[in-house]
């Protein structure tokens, strides 16, 4: 089921009007009232690319492996409110107990990637890749994908990826078969088949829109089939805006997350996910100039928590994830009362079935980091 679907004539799901009338000092003051009367029964993870109103009160932030990470060892919050999207919140509903309870302030923070790659889409890839291939093929999806997704590729003995892990991921499963089937980020998946030495003449493309393999090479030589999904956001980031910076400040170090297109990888400095790119920033020598490629809402953070540095987006015309930014002071507030009311809002659950079969893939994928 889409996002869109699920809040489709819910309009018990939508931000009540008070809220948006509401003064941020009012609405902080709540929040912050109801954090510290909750204490350690909440626990609320924010992922990097949340806007600062939001991360001001996370009491955890992170890439995406993190907060995996982090959910999975939270033992003690009864209610977990995540800001981030839609597939984040269900992976940590998966690795948390039944006894914790999984919210999402806005039901609309989904993720354009993840919707790319849908179930019926991927079992019918499986068959035609099957009979193509034969029993070849171990399935890989990053954990920018719905739960559905995460449960396929656990049945087939996959594995799920982050940014921050996709090598480590992608050598273990040569290690299991010949072939791997990427979902649903073709860049992430390209750029790193490419870091491990395969050549992008070995690399296939499936199209689930027209349910075709694209791919000019002999089948015995393919050994990656990239899902053909992409980050809208991410895409944006082009060889021009690299070139322009070359051009007129070749001292500038362009750093870019995975998402990036292969071409873009290739002519940056370095790429990295979330984690790596904040600490590469960290870590740089004072007055170090940097264009870098990845979400407004983390770049405009370092560009504040970094004042010594000289930084820029690569692309300063890039809009911020439009549906992490849906997650903003009234939907954290109203969620928090809603708990507070004991109404059960916006709570993600991913069942039983589906749950158990995509642990396991997220469960090779945490045992390996
Ligand atoms: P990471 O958090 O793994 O860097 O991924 C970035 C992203 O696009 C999350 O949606
Ligand atoms: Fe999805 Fe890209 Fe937004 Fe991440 S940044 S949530 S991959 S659309």
């Amino acid at each position: 089921m889409s996002i869109l679907d699920m809040v489709k004539g819910r309009t018990d799901a939508m931000l009540p009007e008070k809220y948006k009338t509401m003064s941020t000092e009012e609405m902080e003051k709540r929040i912050r009232r109801i954090k510290q009367s909750l204490g350690t029964k909440l626990f609320i993870p924010g992922h990097h690319y949340q806007k600062n109103e939001v991360i001001q009160f996370a009491d955890a932030t992170g890439d995406s492996l993190q907060l995996a990470q982090i959910c999975a060892a939270n033992e003690q919050a009864e209610h977990i409110v995540f800001c981030g999207v839609h597939f984040m919140a269900e992976t940590a509903d998966i690795l948390t107990t039944d006894d914790q309870t999984v919210y999402l302030p806005d039901m609309r923070a989904g993720c354009s990637m993840a919707d790319m790659a849908d179930i019926f889409q991927t079992e019918r890839a499986w068959i035609d890749l099957q009979e193509r291939f034969g029993d070849t093929i171990l399935p890989l999806t990053y954990v920018n994908s719905t739960a559905a997704i995460k449960a396929f590729v656990g049945r087939h003995h996959g594995a799920t990826v982050t940014s921050s892990n996709a090598r480590e991921i992608v050598e273990w499963a040569f290690t299991q078969k010949k072939r791997i089937l990427f979902l649903p980020d073709q860049h992430l998946g390209r750029n790193t088949a490419f870091d491990l030495g395969i050549p992008l003449t070995h690399m296939a493309v499936w199209n689930p829109i027209s349910d075709i393999l694209e791919y000019d090479g002999t089948d015995k030589d393919c050994q990656v089939i990239l899902w053909k999904g992409h980050c809208s956001v991410h895409e944006n980031f082009t060889v021009e805006n690299i070139r322009q910076i070359r051009e007129n400040e070749p001292d500038r170090r362009i750093i870019v997350h995975p998402e990036c297109t292969h071409e873009v990888v290739r002519k940056s400095d370095d790429n990295g996910s979330t984690k790596y790119i904040i600490e590469q920033i960290t870590a740089g020598a004072p007055g170090t100039k940097w264009a870098i490629g990845t979400e407004m809402n983390l770049v405009n953070r370092l560009i504040e928590n970094h004042p010594e540095q000289d930084i820029i987006s690569l692309n300063p015309l890039v809009c911020p994830c439009l549906t992490m930014n849906r997650i903003d002071l009234p939907h954290l507030l109203w969620c928090l009362e809603n708990i507070v009311e004991g109404i059960a809002q916006n709570v993600i659950t991913v069942d039983e079935a589906t749950s158990s079969e995509a642990v396991s893939a997220l469960d090779r994928m945490l045992e390996s980091v």
